[in-house]
């Protein structure tokens, strides 16, 4: 048992290696890069407020991942169920190191038009821009979970805290009260 167990350590070690070797002629893992920045009509785009963390949202974007939704919108095939690919290639959603170079535009955009020239297809005309958002929502617990992005900040952010310093005032939800009927005059 002892003996197999460090075989099989040398056996993990020269795989990194391997992977290392990989990496440098442009394989998939490696020390994590940033995305390229989301083209302008994607810059502006964000994760509709109550999304992150929302259970209900989570388990929408669960069905939209794994294909119950509509079969032919099957994240998981390659992605895997929880998030460890099952297709060469295929990003690793818990690599939080990766992940969190991502900002919520990025995600959207990526998920929209696709990646050139590999299997990640553009979803936008399978997909309603909610939707999107719904499996991003569920995407982000594999590597993300209890975080949220800040758009002011540019950062993952525990949850519920995104906007609480600084920009919290930018964008004060409309008020509940009915303060002004129409003018008389
Ligand atoms: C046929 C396989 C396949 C399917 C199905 C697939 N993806 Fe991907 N996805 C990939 C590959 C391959 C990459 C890596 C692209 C690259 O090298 O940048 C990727 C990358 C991504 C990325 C990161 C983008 C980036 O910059 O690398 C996100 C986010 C993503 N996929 C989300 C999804 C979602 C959401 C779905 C379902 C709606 C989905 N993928 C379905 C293969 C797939």
């Amino acid at each position: 048992m002892k003996q197999s167990h460090s075989l099989r350590n040398v056996f993990l070690v020269g795989l990194s290696v391997a992977g290392l070797t990989l990496t440098a002629c442009g394989g998939a893992e490696g020390p994590p890069k940033p995305p390229p920045p989301a083209p302008p009509e994607y810059a502006d785009k964000h994760m509709p407020p109550d999304h992150w963390g929302n259970p209900d949202i989570i388990a929408e974007g669960q069905a939209i991942y794994t294909g119950q939704q509509n079969i032919d919108v099957n994240c998981a095939s390659c992605h895997g169920k929880n998030g460890k690919p099952v297709k060469a290639g295929a990003r690793d959603f818990r690599q939080t190191e990766h992940m969190k170079l991502y900002s919520d535009s990025q995600w959207f955009w990526r998920v929209s038009e696709g990646v050139k020239g590999t299997k990640m297809k553009a979803w936008k005309s399978k997909l309603s821009e909610d939707e999107i958002w719904k499996v991003i929502a569920f995407e982000a617990t594999f590597g993300l979970e209890g975080q949220e992005y800040d758009v002011a900040k540019k950062q993952w952010v525990p949850l519920g805290t995104a906007g609480a310093a600084g920009a919290a005032t930018e964008e004060a939800p409309a008020a509940e009260a009915p303060t002004e009927e129409a003018p008389a005059e």
